[in-house]
């Protein structure tokens, strides 16, 4: 068994990926929000590389009657049905919709797993059923990559954190052969902030950022292990919950 962590998609080659379960991380913010969306009865979620693309697939017959969502700099889209925060995601708003989003860093993470045989979105939200998930993948010998969103291109300690505790329930406290580098480090920084999740998330650059910008309160809401337990499933371009909820 192979287990990699990537902590960002820059430059991330097909062969990579290609023929391998890849576990997409974005704790703050998209990834928690799909987990929520998902648990909350949307329908499905369509990833959307820019603002133009999200807009062009709401108008597509298979979307009609869709949500616009996401953010840029962490803010709402002008225009767009709801922002980025799962707070957002309430049974009111998303049961049986399909939501069109479109995030900075998020949404292109997941749209970088082409090639991949399955393709699963992980938070502390949904912790237990994707470190199942990505043990059950292991055990039956099948090659699993943990690849973070990331922030602008680079590391973020709040998804390099998340990795770290999949990547330990995945080995489920077995050896670490098979781990790469990152997935090591990835471990460590688990094991230093043990489970307290609202410590890494506050201190990283994109919670201190979401906490200056008035969202708090998505930060500690994306601290809350298993709240949200949907294991969203990326395939065919669109994310649906592989385990109800
Ligand atoms: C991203 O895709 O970079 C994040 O989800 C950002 C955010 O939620 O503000």
């Amino acid at each position: 068994m192979k287990l990699d962590v990537l902590f960002s998609p820059a430059g991330l080659a097909k062969d990579e990926v290609a023929g391998r379960a890849v576990f997409v991380i974005d704790v703050l913010r998209a990834t928690t929000v799909a987990c929520a969306a998902l648990c909350h009865g949307a329908r499905g979620i369509l990833p959307a590389r820019s603002i133009d693309e999200a807009i062009r697939l709401s108008a597509m017959p298979e979307a009609a009657g869709s949500l616009l969502i996401g953010e840029r700099a962490g803010r709402p889209i002008p225009g767009f049905a709801l922002g980025n925060s799962p707070l957002e995601m309430t049974e009111n708003r998303v049961r049986d919709r399909t939501l069109v989003m479109t995030t900075t860093n998020g949404t292109n993470a997941m749209l970088a797993t082409e090639g991949a045989t399955f393709v699963y979105l992980a938070a502390a939200a949904n912790l237990t059923v994707a470190g199942a998930r990505a043990r059950e993948l292991l055990g039956a010998g099948r090659d699993v990559v943990i690849l973070c969103a990331g922030r602008s291109g680079g590391f973020s300690l709040d998804d390099a954190y998340t990795a770290g505790r999949l990547a330990v329930l995945a080995i489920g406290g077995g050896p670490a052969a098979g781990l790469n580098d990152a997935g090591l480090a990835a471990i460590d920084l688990a094991h230093r902030y043990g489970d307290d999740w609202q410590r890494p998330l506050e201190r990283s650059a994109a919670g201190r950022h979401l906490i200056e910008i008035g969202y708090g309160a998505d930060v500690s809401d994306a601290a809350r292990q298993d709240q949200y337990p949907a294991l969203p499933e990326l395939a065919g371009r669109r994310i649906r919950a592989a385990i109800a909820a």
